[in-house]
């Protein structure tokens, strides 16, 4: 399914032209747009509302070198028309938005950022939304003919909006298409710092979506934004 477009002729993969982003107005659309317009993908932020999506798209590229790439502001419709689309919106309502857009995802490769959690005084823990096994599983069924990749789940947006700010840690990646996954993996590499890690299939998601609970409860003892490392991977 995924775009014949994003494998070289020798096999290994390159990240995409343009990358979408669902949700791209919020808080980890932001640095991931800017990070990517800077390194020269071209990015367009969705929203369910255009004219607030081309009002921060100017607002972030104000912030870029000359030199970045073009990042622009659409309906979420025009962002899933990307080869390689980022959701990054909240659980409740991704499958619905998702769903509205399975014509366009087709053939794209899907990038769940989506973590599903519930919060009270004891902090946040891992939940799950619309009864699916994990967020990217529902957006998988909503969405039958994208390649959906989960990731950036312990990628603080915080850190990501520090833009002169080298990221130090591994961003897990799981799917069960291998094209879909290097695509994604060769964006993630893009961010300025970070390392993909492919971990596995996409029913490794729930767990993936579950460390988003653990970084936000150690950020919240820790007072920092802490990221995730994996160790002996050479
Ligand atoms: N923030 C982080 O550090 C972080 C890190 C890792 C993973 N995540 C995950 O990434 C996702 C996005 O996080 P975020 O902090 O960026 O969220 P956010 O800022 O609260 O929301 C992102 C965007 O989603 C859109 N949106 C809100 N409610 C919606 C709905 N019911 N249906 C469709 N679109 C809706 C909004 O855009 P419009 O109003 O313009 O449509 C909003 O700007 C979440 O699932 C979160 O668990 C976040």
């Amino acid at each position: 399914v995924t775009d014949p477009d994003l494998t070289h002729h020798d096999g290994r993969h390159h990240p995409p032209s343009r990358i979408g982003i669902l949700g791209g107005t919020g808080k980890l659309g932001r640095g991931l747009a800017q990070r990517w317009a800077t390194a020269g993908i071209e990015v367009v932020i969705g929203s369910r509302d255009a004219d607030r999506a081309d009002t921060r798209a100017a607002e972030l590229t104000a912030d870029l070198p000359a030199t970045a790439a073009t990042l622009r502001g659409g309906a979420n419709a025009e962002a899933a028309a990307a080869p390689l689309v980022v959701a990054a919106i909240p659980a409740e309502g991704a499958g619905e938005l998702v769903a509205g857009l399975a014509d366009t995802l087709d053939g794209a490769v899907l990038l769940s950022a989506v973590s599903p959690l519930t919060f009270d005084d004891r902090g946040p823990q891992p939940s799950t939304v619309d009864s699916a096994p994990s967020a990217a599983e529902l957006l998988a069924a909503r969405a039958p003919g994208a390649a959906v990749v989960a990731g950036l789940h312990t990628t603080s947006s915080a850190v990501l909006g520090r833009l002169g700010t080298t990221l130090d840690e591994d961003v897990l990646l799981c799917g069960d298409d291998e094209d879909a996954l290097a695509t994604a993996a060769a964006a993630v590499d893009l961010l300025g710092g970070a390392r993909a890690v492919t971990v596995g299939p996409l029913r490794l998601a729930a767990t993936l979506e579950a460390t988003t609970a653990v970084l936000i409860s150690a950020n919240q003892r820790h007072r920092t934004h802490a990221g995730l490392r994996l160790t002996g991977l050479g």
